[in-house]
Parts: C-alpha cells; sequence; structure tokens
C-alpha cells in the first residue's frame, strides 16, 4: 500500500521516464539524420532501457494496489548539436532524474515506506550507472574534440552496445 502522495509522485515520475524514453528517441533519430549512425543505435537502446524504466514503476503503482495515471508527455526538441553537446545534455538529464529519483526516497523515508525505500532503491543504482555510463562517453569526446577520425571511432564502440535484458514484468 502506497500513500496518495506517493502515488501522485510515483505518476510524476512514470511521466519522466516516459519523457527520457522520447528524448533519447528523438536523439536517436536526429544522430541518424547527421550520419553518426552508432551514436543512434546507443540512443535507441537508451530509449529502450528507460521504457523498462517505465513499466517497473508502473508495475510497482499497480502492485501496490495504487491508480496509474499516464499524462501527456512533453514534446522533447528535435535537433541536439555537436555529439559533445548531446551527451553534455545527456549528462544533465540524468543528472535531474537522479535528484527526482531522491526526492522521492526523502519522501519514502519521511513516510516510513520501506516498501517504496526498497523499490526505490533500484533506481538510485541505476542513476549511478547512467550517469557513469555517460561520463565514460564524455571523456572520450572530450579528447578527440572535433576530430573526424576520433569521432567516427567513437560512434563504432557506440554501435556496439549490447539491448538491455528485459526486467521481469506483471503482465
Ligand atoms: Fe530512467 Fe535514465 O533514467
Amino acid at each position: 500500500m502506497i500513500s496518495e502522495k506517493m502515488q501522485v509522485e510515483l505518476n510524476e515520475q512514470v511521466n519522466k521516464e516516459f519523457y527520457s524514453a522520447y528524448m533519447y528517441l528523438a536523439m536517436s533519430a536526429y544522430c541518424n539524420t547527421i550520419g553518426l549512425t552508432g551514436f543512434a543505435h546507443w540512443m535507441r537502446m537508451q530509449y529502450e532501457e528507460e521504457s523498462m524504466h517505465v513499466t517497473k514503476m508502473y508495475d510497482y503503482i499497480l502492485g501496490q494496489g495504487g491508480a496509474v495515471h499516464l499524462k501527456a508527455i512533453e514534446e522533447p526538441p528535435q535537433e541536439y548539436g555537436t555529439p559533445m553537446e548531446i551527451f553534455k545534455m545527456t549528462l544533465e538529464h540524468e543528472q535531474f532524474i537522479t535528484r527526482m529519483i531522491h526526492k522521492l526516497m526523502d519522501l519514502a523515508i519521511k513516510e516510513k515506506d520501506y516498501a517504496t525505500q526498497t523499490f526505490l532503491q533500484w533506481y538510485v543504482t541505476e542513476q549511478v550507472e547512467e550517469e557513469a555510463n555517460v561520463n565514460d562517453i564524455l571523456a572520450p569526446l572530450k579528447m578527440v574534440g572535433d576530430d573526424k577520425g576520433g569521432l567516427m571511432m567513437i560512434d563504432q564502440q557506440l554501435a556496439k552496445r549490447v539491448k538491455p535484458a528485459p526486467l521481469p514484468t506483471k503482465n
């Protein structure tokens, strides 16, 4: 069982995770348009990962006897600039999501909602990984700068990202 407030806040987070998926799909399309198919693939895999973040939270709300309220998803930008700008934006977005997850955890602790604390711990750990993955790409991007050969090498590396393993879902 979750409180009314927790239900509202988890539904808000479902919307933010949907936005994340939407934004990464838009980034994937953009990267394809500018000829960076490896970057596009990485973003497509990120879209799939975010979709799982959505359904995991959706299942939790339902499993706790709560009501899912799916809201309109904000339109993401269509243009993202250079590869460096794309990944800087990605890092800022993931840092924002981390802050949102921490706010949810603060609420679960305040409400002594132990089940939601345990549930959210998965997202806390996931966000550490998400930020680290982006930082691992930003580092070589900074190193190569505008060098086209270097960018193509990074593009080839990003093309190797494997599809995320599916999470168990209820339905
Ligand atoms: Fe679901 Fe990338 O945060």
